[in-house]
C-alpha cells in the first residue's frame, strides 16, 4: 500500500473512532516492514515502543542519536530493547557534515544564532532521517496537540514534507496523565530525568528542566521564542 496526500482526509475519517493501539494495528497490517517509527525515548514513544512490542515485531524502530543526546537516554534505549527483545535502529549523522559544521562554527554553536541552530538540527537530525525513512511509507510518531502552541491543530494522520510520507501520530489526542497512566499501568521504563523536572527531553545542550508552571516545552531551546521551538522534524 502507497499512501500519497490525497489519502489524508479518509485515513482521518476512518481512525478517528480508533484508539491508539488500533491506529498502530491499522497501519502494521497495510504496511507492515514498511511502516517505522521514530522514537527519542520520550514518555510517549516508550508507550508506542511498547504497543507495537505487543502487536508486532514487523515495524522497525529508529532513532536519531545526534550524538548529543543525554547519558539516560543511551540507558534507556539498551534497558528498552532488552525488555521488549527489539532492536532500534540508530542514524547517525554524517562524519563529515559534523566536522565541518563544528570546524567553521564551533562546537556548541546552536547558542549562537536561530540559523546555527538550525543548522545542526538539518546536520544532526533532518538529513539522518532520509536515510531513515529510504524504502519506508510511513512513519509514527509520539506528537501529541497539547504538548505546545506549534501542535495544537494536527491531525491523527499527517504529510511530511521532509520524507514525502505520511506521518501517523497515534498519541494526537492523549493527555500528559494518560501517558503516565498507561506508563505506569504497564511497568514501562521511561527517562529519569522526567521526574527531575524534564517533560520534554531531545539533546542535552538544547534541553533544561522547567519551572512550576511552565509549558510541557520550555525547556526545548529555551532561548529562542514559543513559536519557533521545533527542530524541523515536525513543521
Ligand atoms: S522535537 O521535534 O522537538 O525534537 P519532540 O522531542 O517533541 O520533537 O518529539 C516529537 C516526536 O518526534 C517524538 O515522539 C518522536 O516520534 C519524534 N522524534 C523526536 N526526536 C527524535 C529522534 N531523535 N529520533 C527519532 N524520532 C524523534
Ligand atoms: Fe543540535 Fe541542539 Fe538540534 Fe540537537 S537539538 S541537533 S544539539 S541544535
Amino acid at each position: 500500500m502507497i499512501y500519497t496526500k490525497s489519502d489524508i482526509p479518509t485515513l482521518n475519517e476512518v481512525l478517528k473512532t480508533k484508539d491508539a493501539r488500533e491506529i498502530i494495528a491499522f497501519f502494521i497490517d497495510k504496511l507492515g516492514d514498511k511502516l517505522t517509527f521514530g522514537t527519542s525515548l520520550g514518555a510517549e514513544d516508550q508507550v508506542i515502543t511498547q504497543m507495537i512490542a505487543s502487536i508486532s515485531k514487523e515495524a522497525t524502530i529508529f532513532t536519531l542519536d545526534t550524538g548529543r543526546l543525554f547519558a539516560e537516554t543511551y540507558d534507556l534505549i539498551d534497558r528498552t530493547t532488552k525488555k521488549y527483545n527489539i532492536k532500534i535502529h540508530p542514524y547517525f549523522p554524517a562524519a563529515k557534515e559534523v566536522e565541518d559544521m563544528v570546524m567553521k562554527h564551533g562546537i556548541n554553536l546552536f547558542y549562537n544564532s536561530i540559523d546555527l541552530r538550525h543548522q545542526c538540527c538539518q546536520i544532526r537530525k533532518l538529513n539522518p532521517l532520509k536515510r531513515a525513512m529510504n524504502g519506508k511509507e510511513a512513519w509514527i510518531t509520539g506528537l501529541r496537540r497539547s504538548q505546545s502552541i506549534t501542535r495544537t491543530t494536527m491531525q491523527i494522520v499527517e504529510w511530511d514534507d521532509n520524507s514525502k510520507k505520511i506521518k501517523i501520530n497515534p498519541l494526537i489526542n492523549w493527555s500528559e496523565k494518560e501517558v503516565w497512566d498507561y506508563i505506569k499501568a504497564h511497568h514501562i521504563p521511561y527517562n529519569p530525568l522526567h521526574d527531575k523536572g524534564f517533560p520534554s527531553i531531545g539533546c542535552q545542550p538544547c534541553t533544561r528542566a522547567i519551572m512550576e508552571g511552565e509549558d510541557l516545552r520550555a525547556g526545548r531551546w529555551w532561548w529562542e521564542n514559543p513559536d519557533t521551538r521545533e527542530c524541523g522534524l515536525h513543521k
